[in-house]
């Protein structure tokens, strides 16, 4: 029986799984262990369950000496320092494939909300401001037959296509695109690149520039791919017309930060793997992960 500490309550049943087979600590605070909590939590785990809200670190891991499996409860794992992990033998684990479909959802989402400008439209039913039909109010952008920039063609990036070809929507992917080219042909450009050094803030001021002064950004992947002083400031100026956001660096943005001042902004609380399913799916991907490496085998669902 190997001890296993995870970070936080998480949905579905499969933890029981886990339960049955080893020794688990869950920490059940309504926010994620702070660092020294997580050190401890892990100073004698052979296993960890681990959210995108946890460092995993050079120190972490120097921290945890009997580490031997590391399950992260995300497809992402920029969180984690792959590298020190390889070098101390610890293996890591991702959940790909389960939470797809719901991330691409919420891309359209985010897209369609933007074009049509839902949160400004619903926010005058609200408030009293509309009082009547109004012939020039809320205009939006259209979606369909728009031209969509995919900046990351992987498993989210292909899915969020397929929707947009119901739309008739004419794609660009930087697999065949580049990128200086997708963002100026672009109407909307939906983000889903993982975060690495090659990706943090390549959309910056130069590229914001590229795009047009309609089109709109949507990230459903990292906010470090995005230079957030210059989409504040491409918002303010015009250069581009909008921007929905289910992720930020950081997150939550602090109260006074100048991008929650920036017009047609919409920002969520990183939701996008956020549906009943594909969240229960994503515990029984991260606990068949620590199952198989504490067993001495190889993880069903290995990061890079
Ligand atoms: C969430 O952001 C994930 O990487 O799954």
């Amino acid at each position: 029986m190997s001890k296993v500490f995870v970070t936080r309550v998480i949905p579905g049943d499969a933890l029981a799984k886990l339960r049955a087979a080893h020794d688990v600590e869950v920490w059940d605070g309504a926010l994620p262990p702070d660092p020294a909590a997580l050190r401890a939590g892990v100073a004698d785990a052979d296993g960890l369950l681990c959210l995108v809200t946890d460092r995993i670190d050079r120190a972490l891991l120097e921290a945890a000496p009997n580490l031997r499996a590391i399950a992260n409860y995300a497809v992402g794992s920029d969180n984690i320092d792959l590298d020190v992990a390889r070098e101390r033998g610890v293996a890591v684990g991702i959940t790909p494939d389960v939470l797809t479909e719901a991330t691409a959802d919420l891309a359209f989402a985010l897209l369609l909300a933007a074009a049509r400008r839902l949160p400004e439209a619903a926010g005058a039913v609200r408030s009293g401001a509309w009082r009547t039909w109004e012939p020039a109010g809320w205009l939006g952008a259209d979606v369909h037959g728009a031209t969509l920039g995919i900046v990351g063609f992987g498993r989210i990036g292909r899915a969020v296509a397929r929707r947009a070809t119901g739309f008739e929507m004419t794609v660009l992917a930087t697999r065949q695109t580049p990128l200086n080219e997708l963002l100026e042909r672009s109407d909307f450009v939906s983000l889903h690149c993982p975060l690495t050094p090659q990706t943090h803030h390549l959309i910056d001021g130069d590229a914001l520039a590229l795009m047009r002064p309609t089109a709109i950004l949507v990230n459903t992947a990292r906010g470090g791919i995005v230079d957030q002083v210059a989409l504040a400031q491409a918002l303010r100026e015009g250069t581009i017309a909008g921007a929905a956001l289910d992720v930020t660096d950081p997150e939550p943005l602090a109260a006074d930060d100048p991008l929650l001042g920036a017009p047609n902004l919409l920002v969520l609380p990183h939701i996008g793997s956020a549906t009943r399913t594909a969240r229960a799916r994503m515990t029984e991907i991260a606990v068949a992960n620590l199952l198989a490496a504490l067993d001495g085998q190889p993880m069903p669902y290995p990061a890079g």
